[in-house]
């Protein structure tokens, strides 16, 4: 029989782990990792008998896995001629170990499928997780202040690098956003927007191969290519309204950068 639990001590440790930022679990049931090490070590003692090669499994960041999972991204993400067929494809994708990482639900995007900008943010948190759409907490409704005040409301399609939330609201890994970057590469090829705003470090650095941090590459821009160099479009990188709400001096950075881009978006064409 198992000893009684006090429902209290229970609710006290979950408050603690909750404060600590731990808010998702992975599995129904508990994994003893002490015991595995030990089960390890204790094998590890043991003589070993000559293995046979092992088959690649998908394992977050793994490169011979990841590379696998990015072509089978690539080829679910080649044969989706509307968004609606490219968020059914995302939805059933296995490739991306964030689906199994406690997220509850894929999260594509929001706005009109024929906008003129593209917005990518760096990955779902909680309430986008919850919400099934981009940018829909405390982060989005700053986001949506700002994009009301530049005159951009509708006219921007949102999304993220990655489509699942990372667990705990951690950055997503390089190996995760390479997954899911043929999805983003068809979304921006289906909407044919102007133009990309990349929101926050996380996203600039994985759109742009750069490794500046993103107060050096903020209000500057670069030319997005695609992996296969077919597309190219301007691309601006700016502050992420998290941090703006952690840091709001820095709110009028990230305004000079939106005039920046709705000077570029208006800007009547050129003739030739
Ligand atoms: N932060 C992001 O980068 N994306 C979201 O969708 C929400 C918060």
């Amino acid at each position: 029989m198992s000893p009684a639990v006090d429902p209290r001590a229970v609710e006290s440790l979950l408050a603690f782990w909750a404060d600590a930022g731990v808010d998702a679990a992975y599995a129904d049931a508990p994994i003893d990792r002490l015991a595995e090490g030990a089960a390890l070590l204790r094998a590890r003692s043991q003589p070993q008998p000559v293995a046979a090669p092992a088959r690649p499994v998908l394992v977050a960041g793994g490169s011979a896995d990841v590379s696998a999972a990015v072509a089978q991204a690539r080829a679910a993400a080649a044969a989706c001629q509307d968004l609606d067929a490219l968020a059914a494809a995302i939805a059933a994708f296995d490739g991306c170990p964030l689906k199994s990482q406690g997220a509850r639900q894929a999260v594509f995007s929001r706005g009109p499928g024929d906008a003129p900008l593209m917005i990518i943010g760096e990955g779902p948190g909680a309430d986008e997780d919850a919400q099934g759409q981009p940018f829909v907490g405390r982060a989005g409704q700053l986001l949506d202040r700002m994009l009301k005040a530049a005159g951009l409301t509708d006219r921007a399609f949102i999304t993220n690098t990655v489509f699942w939330r990372p667990p705990g609201n951690r950055t997503p890994t390089p190996q995760e956003q390479a997954v899911c970057a043929p999805f983003v590469e068809r979304a921006i090829a289906l909407v044919s927007p102007r133009m990309l705003l990349l929101i926050g470090g996380a996203s600039a650095k994985a759109l742009l191969k750069r490794d500046e941090g993103i107060l050096s590459l903020r209000g500057r821009w670069f030319e997005w290519t695609s992996a296969d160099g077919g597309l190219e479009l301007p691309a601006l990188p700016t502050l992420h309204p998290a941090f703006l709400l952690r840091q709001p001096a820095n709110k009028k950075r990230a305004w000079q950068d939106l005039l920046t881009l709705t000077e570029r978006l208006d800007r009547p064409d050129r003739p030739h």
